[in-house]
């Protein structure tokens, strides 16, 4: 029943682009391909880490964080020797989990819940006076095994409700946002209605997205409630389509009164190939129409298909952070930017072998703001520089 994660994700996650070889980068004035190095007296702590510019204007900067890295106790004392747990704490003021809180992390069987590592995340965020989104109350894939041998259409909605009354009902009053339904919509499934043949679907109907939002909304009424989609960012034909189906999916919600806050845009980008524009500045301003906000979820930039070396890498990940950035978040409805991760180390592009993330170099990817050496990369610069062209200092 479960979709395996890898099997098609390359039509999902990268969209055809990714995979023809794309023009060069132009890269910004202030970050030459021969600039692909940051200073090494860089400071990055305190008010000058992404944390602090973020706050400064009015917005969050966060990431996603595998709590099982975390070392909360010593972070506790106030003692942590620990660098990834330094990092998040220092450099995010919200942060996700990255699986713990998906039904495979929480489910160890239909009748039982195990929220030890969500808790520990929640300790942590407690601990570091950071926000916590919740990710996510219902998706195709994070199903964990006994899901499809277990879930049938005559206990499916229960199955669902129960989980999201269960879940969200823990953590009510300390959740900043929800994914409540994740990439729900695939218009390459062929329905006239654009949503994907998922299991939810099959075994409830489309009637799922609407039942999960609501149950969300009397779990949690605190909570922001988002729908999260991935490959509707780039000004390419297909994601042009998958935008249209969104949209039309968010004005039925608001229609018919579906209590939805936020749209979760996730943002996982390329550093060359098709890129986003001006179709992704006019969703973010429908959003904006149907009282929506816009967070990006999960962010992260991969140069699989670039040939140069690890320079030329590095500027083309920050010139396409900068890019993007600059382009969202112009729009005053964008108060929200995750990166899928805050280390190359732990990189969900690093733990793929599939073609989409393998570089022809063999060289591990560095699609974020700090390398597997915990170092900040080009990257770090880029999106400091961005947050601080976005938004104005608040007063
Ligand atoms: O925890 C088990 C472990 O016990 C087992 O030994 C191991 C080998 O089978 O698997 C481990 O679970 C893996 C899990 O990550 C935790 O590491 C799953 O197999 C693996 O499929 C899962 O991958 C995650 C994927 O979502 C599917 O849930 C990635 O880390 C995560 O980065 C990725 O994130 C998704 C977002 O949730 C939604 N948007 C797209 C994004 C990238 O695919």
């Amino acid at each position: 029943m479960t979709e395996t994660c890898n099997s098609h994700l390359t039509r999902r996650r990268f969209g055809q682009g990714a995979l023809a070889m794309g023009a060069a980068v132009a890269l910004p004035g202030w970050l030459r391909a021969s600039d692909g190095a940051v200073p090494a007296n860089l400071n990055i702590s305190a008010g000058d880490s992404l944390r602090a510019h973020a706050a400064a204007r009015g917005l969050l900067y966060g990431v996603a964080v595998n709590p099982a890295l975390l070392d909360v106790d010593g972070f506790s004392a106030g003692a942590t020797s620990d660098g990834y747990t330094r990092l998040v704490a220092e450099q995010a003021n919200i942060v996700v989990a990255e699986n713990a809180m998906k039904w495979a992390g929480l489910r160890p069987s239909a009748g039982s819940f195990d929220f030890s590592q969500a808790d520990r995340l929640m300790r942590f965020a407690q601990l570091a006076g950071q926000r916590l989104r919740g990710h996510n109350l219902c998706w195709h894939e994070g199903l964990p095994a006994w899901f499809k041998t277990t879930a049938t259409k005559d206990n499916a909605r229960l199955l669902l409700t129960q989980h999201i009354q269960t879940v969200a009902g823990h953590y009510r009053g300390q959740i900043h946002s929800w994914d409540v339904v994740n990439e729900a919509v695939e218009p390459a499934d062929g329905r006239p209605d654009g949503l994907r043949k998922s299991p939810w679907l099959e075994l409830i109907g489309p009637e799922y997205i609407e039942l999960a939002f609501q149950t969300a909304a009397a779990a949690d009424p605190q909570a922001k409630l988002t729908y999260n989609d991935y490959g509707i960012e780039l000004d390419t034909p297909e994601q042009a389509d998958k935008r249209g189906q969104v949209l039309l999916l968010l004005r039925r919600f608001k229609a018919r009164g579906v209590p939805i806050h936020a749209m979760g845009v996730q943002s996982h980008l390329q550093a060359d190939g098709p890129q986003p524009g001006a179709g992704l500045q006019s969703f973010i301003r429908e959003c904006a129409k149907l009282d929506l906000e816009v967070y990006v979820t999960e962010m992260d930039v991969n140069t699989h298909s670039l040939a140069d070396g690890p320079e030329a890498q590095d500027a083309a990940v920050a010139a396409t952070y900068r890019k993007y950035l600059d382009m969202v978040l112009v729009e005053p409805n964008v108060p929200v930017v995750l990166t899928w991760g805050i280390t190359s180390a732990h990189s969900w592009i690093n733990q793929s072998n599939e073609p989409w993330a393998r570089r022809k170099d063999g060289a591990r990817q560095r699609p974020l703001p700090f390398d597997d050496n915990l170092k900040p990369t080009p990257a770090f610069l880029a999106l400091r520089e961005a947050i601080d062209a976005g938004r104005p200092v608040r007063g």
